[in-house]
């Protein structure tokens, strides 16, 4: 069986960007700390973080998005080797194609950083009212606090997509973002409260 610390160094060696390591503590506290039991992913890699949190108890189960056929298959024997199978279902997608009718206590955005305004607005419909949505990479490197000294015009225009979903977020009518610069900068999202009227009612 791996362990996680030998998926950490896989993951190292072999430049697959996963959580680093306060992002993924302060994720995994928060789905204890919530009672959280259905979560959305999108953005698999090798099933680092789909691991982390299937572990933080038996009662939680995960769907997770990944469109890289290579890294689908590791996260697949991954999943297995830890006995999570029965936890974590891997879809091998591009997620903006996947169609899905449940709702989830939260959804967890962790992939390509250009499309973080399409994937909160298309899987926002599949989260329960109290739900959260949680965004990763929100600093990126710090490079998004530096963007007038980034040469590489491709980085550039990364860097601007995210301050654009960052904007996208503030400016949201129907949730409230908290931002934390925990691991690679992290968004906390909530349904504003005003999604429920005077009478209770929705
Ligand atoms: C930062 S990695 C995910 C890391 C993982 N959440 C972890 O911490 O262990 C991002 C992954 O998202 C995948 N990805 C990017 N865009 C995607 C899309 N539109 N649909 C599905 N997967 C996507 C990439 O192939 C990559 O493996």
């Amino acid at each position: 069986m791996l362990t996680l610390e030998e998926l950490e160094e896989y993951a190292f060696l072999n430049h697959i960007p996963i959580m680093l390591k306060d992002g993924i503590e302060y994720l995994t506290r928060y789905i204890k700390e919530n009672s959280v039991t259905t979560i959305l992913e999108i953005g698999t890699a090798i099933g680092y973080s789909s691991i982390k949190m299937a572990l933080v108890d038996p009662k939680i189960e995960i769907v997770t998005i990944e469109r890289d056929l290579k890294r689908y298959e590791e996260a697949l024997k991954n999943v297995q080797s830890f006995g999570l199978g029965n936890q974590i279902t891997i879809l091998y997608e591009d997620a903006l194609n996947t169609t899905l009718d449940k709702k989830f206590d939260l959804i967890f955005i962790d992939a390509a950083k250009s499309q973080y305004i399409k994937f909160f607005e298309k899987f926002k419909n599949n989260l329960n009212e109290s739900g959260t949505i949680v965004s990763d990479n929100l600093l990126f490197h710090g490079l998004v606090s530096k963007k007038e000294e980034i040469e590489s015009k491709n980085l550039r225009q990364l860097v601007k997509k995210i301050d654009q979903y960052v904007t996208f977020l503030k400016e949201n009518q129907e949730f409230d973002t908290e931002f934390l610069e925990i691991g690679d900068g992290l968004g906390i999202s909530k349904y504003k409260n005003n999604k429920i009227n005077e009478k209770g009612e929705k």
